[in-house]
């Protein structure tokens, strides 16, 4: 004992001597030097917020912005959403390194993930950043790169944030703790130089808001400081009191935890903290955190305790965590194999694709050019006109006089009356043009020349700089009617901002229309088809349907912008650009032909969702279409678009419809077996009609399933009224729900179809999605949809269909978030939520097996599973969800296996932090990973990863 006592009193006094040499060795930093800027708000009485660095560089309030006297350090900044201050122009002016720090606090929350806490720089593309969901940008020429933060900041609490900047690392802190991290930064902060329109709590984006907070100690360094250095910035004149509350919330321990592996207890805090820990019971947790299990039966409760101090303040944590035994499992699964229970709905996986957040124009067709035919409101949105030289003169104007066509009234006329090195127009695609060295596009374009000679145009394409990085093509047009040129160009540089430019240096007016660029590298190899990166991404989901079009986008704010199927097929220049739904413009390039192609192409059933005669119902939040359909001749209209849209799928070549089909290349029936009428319609009005689309489509093609609407939500008036109408009806084709619910609701209705009707109408999730508190995709919500998605499967006997929703998400262009893929010009990530939908739809066999699952105690409850059978691969195929915050040990029993040794493969999605989430800077933080098993025998036990899915695949039955 004695001996023990003075290796103590020896270890504490390294430990002491220790601690002082380190002390000694940080630097403190002198808060003052250099500091380009530091705004304490502590002015109450001035008019302008004063600079303290000594560098004059005070600020300006815009709007509504105050000083308050509830600072974190005296007084702060106070915004209430309307205003902002403006900082000097030039801030960062021959800077090379930098450091933003700042105390800040967010008010209650007005909704917007987006709200600044700073924003420098000159505009959109040559900026740097803090939003309120904690994602810091970096922007330089419209290369963007920056730290991407999973969630919001919590309302009503203040934290330390800091972002620094070095020749190649970005960096985020927050509360002195470093968050996350970009390497091998292209962007340079010195390219930031002109930096003039530099704001506290306003954004460079318009639609994005003002902050809504308190904003403190507000200072900008031409340096990066270090982790020590931002310590103590983030200390300075804060009580230790103060310093230990804030480093108490990271200690990262829950109640009840149910242990089995060593943990982690944290000995030093950001700040200076220290920590001591101490057990209720060593022999079990060690105050290091070693877990030796226990060998009797009971699982042993234990208390940890923190003492977290510094300097003289210091408080108490206490943890209540158990152990369970050695030779313990937190639950049993037994799997009947030899009895399974139904077969597996073999549509049960798909995919719902909507034209929302630019995922067909701009997404997934490939058309580079935007509004290629000058049909926007804007009519020369995205063009600009080209002079070269200077004494050019040249002006263009959109007219509409003989267009190409009824569907496309409005062209481009250039007016030369002086070419010298030539005019022309110039078209900057959707942010850019993104081309790849060496790669190939087809051009073409629409010309009338109206004297009736010969115009020699110039095609080719440029930087946003105008350096030319194609080969040069020479079109010569001598029409007097419209006429359609094509020709080849080569990109010889990578470029993700170039522009087209087709230019004369003759003198006189042309008409151009249908300007158009396309990769040739597209899915398939087809010609203005699709981005073959985004088609590949749905390939290998392997999905059994896609519902399209729509979505909102079907049902249109007014009459105006409803989906109408016919003006989508046929000669690419005959279909007619509808303002859809979210705002933007539809070409319609993708339309009801590529997308049954589509459907074909990937192996899905396609499901078309049409009009029910019904504009949106909930414009004025009343359930009240601005439009409906009269029953009788305006009713039939819909009707029997509804039918011809059948014939057009399915009909013979000399049918109406059919022969359109064939015509654009496919006499073969696309096989079309679901129709849905309506997008979350509900009401009297919309069963009315649905009736008498059921009446004639039943008539006409009684093979056709049709989907009938149940609102928007998982329960409630509405949602009730459709099953009813169902139930009353007898209704033989599919009730389609929608969700969209926070992470708990997936963990807590796991059960949701366990009690359905048997006899009652089948179901199709049409769209759902788990939502966190910033409206991403993370492993928290993945992992909440692949707990729910055991349901569904589990009940697939009901649940025919599921689809997760929205489909696609464009970087800078979304109108819905989360979404299942982002994409921009030239690169696409899957999220969480992505890879959970891959795995179920990759790994689910044809017969559903019963699992009983039995837990050791409530402790285990978040533990979800659901296991089939694949006759063509003779496997078992167990999915496990461990919802929960340890890892689970599992004990399986194979009931009716007879082979001793199963060989198979673990393929497992799982992360360190449940906020991970996959974002264009990390592609792949979160991503599936697969490993063989070999040799387990028909009861064994298996370990799952805290927060994790896991597929077990085991050959029961040799192939
Ligand atoms: O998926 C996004 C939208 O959510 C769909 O357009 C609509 O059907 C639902 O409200």
């Amino acid at each position: 004992m004695k001996k023990r006592c003075k290796i103590y009193i020896l270890l504490i006094t390294v430990f002491i001597i220790g601690s002082i040499i380190g002390i000694k060795k940080i630097n403190k930093v002198d808060l003052n030097k250099n500091l380009l800027l530091y705004y304490n708000f502590d002015d109450l009485k001035e008019s302008s917020i004063i600079d303290k660095s000594g560098n004059e560089k005070n600020g300006t309030k815009v709007g509504t912005a105050a000083i308050d006297s509830l600072g974190k350090i005296k007084e702060s900044l106070l915004l209430d959403g309307e205003g902002s201050v403006k900082l000097p122009d030039n801030i960062l002016n021959g800077v090379n390194e930098v450091t933003i720090s700042a105390w800040v606090q967010f008010n209650v929350s007005n909704g917007s993930d987006w709200q600044r806490i700073y924003d420098f720089g000159n505009d959109i593309d040559n900026n740097l950043f803090l939003s309120k969901n904690r994602t810091s940008t970096f922007n330089s020429n419209k290369n963007v790169e920056g730290t991407v933060g999973s969630s919001l900041y919590t309302d009503d609490k203040w934290y330390f944030v800091t972002t620094t900047i070095t020749k190649d690392t970005m960096i985020y802190y927050e509360n002195g703790i470093e968050i996350n991290r970009k390497e091998h930064l292209k962007n340079k902060i010195g390219n930031l130089t002109k930096s003039l329109e530099n704001y506290i709590g306003k954004s460079k984006y318009g639609t994005d808001p003002n902050m809504n907070g308190y904003v403190d100690e507000f200072r900008v360094y031409n340096k990066a400081l270090t982790l020590k250095e931002i310590n103590q910035l983030m200390c300075y004149n804060i009580s230790d009191k103060e310093i230990v509350s804030i480093a108490s919330d990271e200690i990262g321990l829950e109640e009840k935890e149910e242990l089995s592996d060593n943990i982690s207890l944290p000995t030093e805090l950001a700040g200076n903290v220290k920590v001591t820990w101490s057990s209720s019971n060593k022999e079990i947790i060690t105050s290091k955190g070693k877990v030796t299990q226990p060998s009797g039966k009971d699982d042993v409760d234990i208390t940890l305790t923190a003492k977290i101090e510094k300097g003289k303040a210091n408080m108490v944590k206490k943890v209540l965590v158990s152990v369970i035994p050695k030779d313990a499992v937190n639950c049993s699964i037994k799997i009947n194999t030899s009895k399974p229970k139904f077969d597996i709905s073999p549509n049960l996986y798909g995919l719902f694709f909507e034209d929302i957040n630019y995922s067909a124009d701009g997404g997934l067709y490939s058309e580079l050019v935007q509004n290629d035919s000058f049909e926007y409101d804007d009519k020369l949105e995205n063009w600009t006109l080209l002079k070269r030289g200077n004494g050019t003169e040249a002006d263009i104007e959109v007219i509409n006089d003989q267009p190409l066509n009824d569907k496309n009234t409005n062209y481009v006329r250039l007016n030369v009356s002086n070419p010298e090195q030539g005019a022309g127009i110039i078209n900057s695609g959707y942010k850019g043009i993104s081309v790849n060295k060496n790669a190939k596009y087809d051009f073409s374009f629409w010309e009338r020349n109206s004297k009736s000679q010969k115009v020699n145009f110039i095609i080719q394409i440029e930087s946003a700089d105008g350096k030319i990085i194609s080969d040069i093509k020479n079109i010569e047009c001598v029409n007097d009617k419209w006429t359609n040129y094509e020709t080849e160009l080569v990109a010889n540089s990578d470029d993700k901002d170039a522009r087209l430019v087709i230019y004369t240096k003759e003198l006189g007016s042309v008409d151009m229309d249908m300007v158009s660029l396309f990769p040739q590298d597209t899915w398939k190899g087809v010609k203005h088809g699709l981005r073959k990166d985004l088609v590949q991404m749905l390939y290998d989901m392997k999905p059994k349907f896609l519902r399209f079009p729509g979505g909102c986008i079907v049902q249109g704010r007014d009459k105006e912008d409803m989906y109408q199927w016919k003006d989508t097929i046929g000669k690419i220049e005959d279909r007619k650009t509808n303002k859809n739904f979210w705002g933007y413009y539809q070409s319609y390039g993708l339309g009801f032909y590529e997308y049954f192609k589509l459907c074909e192409d990937i192996g899905a059933e396609p499901i078309p969702v049409i009009n029910a005669g019904m504009s949106w119902q909930n414009a004025g939040g009343d359930g009240i279409s601005s439009y409906i359909a009269e029953p009788g001749e305006e009713l039939n209209k819909y009707i029997q678009d509804a039918l011809d849209l059948i014939e057009y799928a399915n009909g013979t070549v000399t049918s109406t419809w059919g022969k359109k089909r064939a015509e654009s290349g496919h006499p073969e029936s696309f096989d079309l077996k679901y129709l849905a009428v309506g997008n979350e319609q509900w009401g009297d009005e919309y069963f009315e009609r649905f009736e008498e689309f059921e009446k004639a489509i039943n008539k006409k093609y009684p093979n056709i399933k049709l989907i009938v609407n149940s609102g928007t939500a998982p329960t409630g008036k509405v949602f009730d009224d459709a099953w009813n109408w169902s139930k009353t009806k007898e209704f033989k084709g599919i009730v389609e729900e929608h969700y969209y619910m926070p992470s708990d609701w997936f963990l807590q209705n796991t059960d949701r179809y366990d009690n359905y009707d048997r006899n009652g109408s089948e179901v199709f999730v049409g769209e759902y999605a788990a939502q966190s508190d910033n409206k991403k995709s993370n492993m928290e919500t993945a992992i909440a949809e692949a707990a729910y998605m055991t349901g569904l499967e589990r009940n697939s006997d009901i649940v025919k269909m599921a689809s997760y929703a929205p489909l696609f998400g464009k970087e800078n262009n979304s109108q819905w978030t989360p979404d299942m893929i982002w994409f921009n010009e030239n690169e696409v990530y899957g999220t969480t939520s992505y890879y959970v939908q891959k795995l179920f739809a990759t790994n689910t066999g044809n017969k559903l097996l019963d699992s009983i699952i039995k837990l050791r105690s409530n402790k285990s409850s978040g533990l979800f599973t659901v296991s089939s059978f694949d006759e063509a691969t003779g496997q078992v195929i167990i999915k496990v969800v461990n919802a929960t915050n340890s890892t689970k040990k599992v004990n399986f029993d194979l009931i009716g296996v007879d082979k001793n040794k199963l060989d198979g493969t673990e393929i497992k999605l799982s992360t360190s932090n449940i906020k991970n989430e996959n974002s264009f800077i990390n592609k792949q933080k979160v991503a599936p990973v697969t490993k063989k098993i070999n040799g387990l025998e028909s009861k064994f036990n298996y370990s799952f990863d805290r927060q994790s899915l896991t597929i077990i695949r085991l050959e029961i039955v040799n192939k």
